[in-house]
């Protein structure tokens, strides 16, 4: 697979001199075209700041983003980004195919291929027939399907979304996570998505990176080992989901991958020691 994605010493502060906030610490990982990571890091950690550094919405103050081996200096073209808050980001006096339709004023498509495009797009995220409504009139959850749309109309190489579904109820939730994994996969899309929820980026990633606290930095990167066909309960219950998010909730709670390793091999050798007693016990009962 080739490298989409390639973040290469990132820094940003915010502010000069006494003033000055360090947002973003010498952080470096790349993603390989076709995979969905995750990032995950404590609230105010510097995820935002990391997105918009690397959609170039920011200029960092150290550092290099490049997509598809281009340095990135202004907004490419080829990039799309969900933020969390839907409400702000669909245009009110828009219809709903228009505002998908929107971004692809720039491109190179006539007026019927952008409305196809709309069409598709919206019929992707279960939204067919809503083209001529109001974003208004739609619920937060379809609201977010519609940013979804959006953003995969473009066929961008690089989708970057911003805790994405923090803003709707957890039912909802569950919902959009397995629709971002079955359109990702159908389309071979690469997704770049930032959370604070443990389990959400244990569920959704085929990797998960974990940042530090404030200023973030990069603190493990780990392969997700689940399958790539997922189930909201039957992989929450899983032996490996189970182990993976608690590795990482230990990692944002400060521990070095060492002790972290160290912690879970230690649970691991209790729990072998707990089942061989059980073992002996239900023996010595017969
Ligand atoms: N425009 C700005 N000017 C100055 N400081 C900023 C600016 N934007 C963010 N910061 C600071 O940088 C730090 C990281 O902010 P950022 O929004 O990137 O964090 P985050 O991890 O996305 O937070 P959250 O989990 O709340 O979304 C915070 O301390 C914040 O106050
Ligand atoms: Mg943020």
């Amino acid at each position: 697979m080739p490298t989409m994605l390639e973040v290469t010493g990132l820094n940003h502060r915010y502010g000069k001199d006494a003033e000055a906030h360090v947002a973003v610490n010498e952080l470096s990982f790349t993603v390989q075209a076709g995979e969905l990571a995750c990032i995950v890091g404590p609230s105010g950690c510097g995820k935002s700041t990391l997105l918009r550094c690397i959609a170039g919405l920011i200029a960092p103050t150290g550092g290099t983003v490049s997509l598809h081996g281009d340095r990135v200096t202004g907004v490419p073209d080829d990039l799309a980004v969900v933020f969390q808050d839907y409400s702000r980001s669909l245009f009110p006096w828009l219809s709903v195919a228009r505002n998908v339709e929107f971004p692809l004023r720039w491109g190179k498509l006539s007026k019927s291929e952008r409305r196809e495009r709309a069409r598709a797009a919206l019929a992707e995220v279960g939204l067919a027939g809503t083209e001529n409504k109001y974003p208004w009139q739609l619920s937060g959850g379809m609201q977010q399907r519609v940013s979804i749309a959006r953003a995969l109309a473009r066929r961008p190489a690089l989708l970057l979304m911003d805790e994405p579904f923090a803003s709707v109820d957890a039912q909802t939730r569950f919902e959009l996570e397995d629709l971002l994994r079955r359109v990702q996969r159908e389309q071979g899309s690469t997704v770049l998505l930032v959370t604070h929820d443990i389990d959400e980026s244990v569920y959704l990633g085929d990797r998960v990176l974990v940042l530090s606290k404030s200023p973030a930095s990069i603190v493990a990167d780990l392969p997700v080992g689940l399958p790539a066909e997922r189930d909201q309960i039957t992989t929450r219950e899983s032996a490996e989901f189970v182990s993976l998010r608690g590795e990482v909730a230990r990692l944002l709670h400060g521990g070095s991958p060492e002790a972290v390793k160290a912690a879970s091999d230690a649970a691991e050798w209790d729990l072998a020691e707990q089942e061989a007693a059980a073992a002996e016990a239900k023996e010595r009962a017969r």
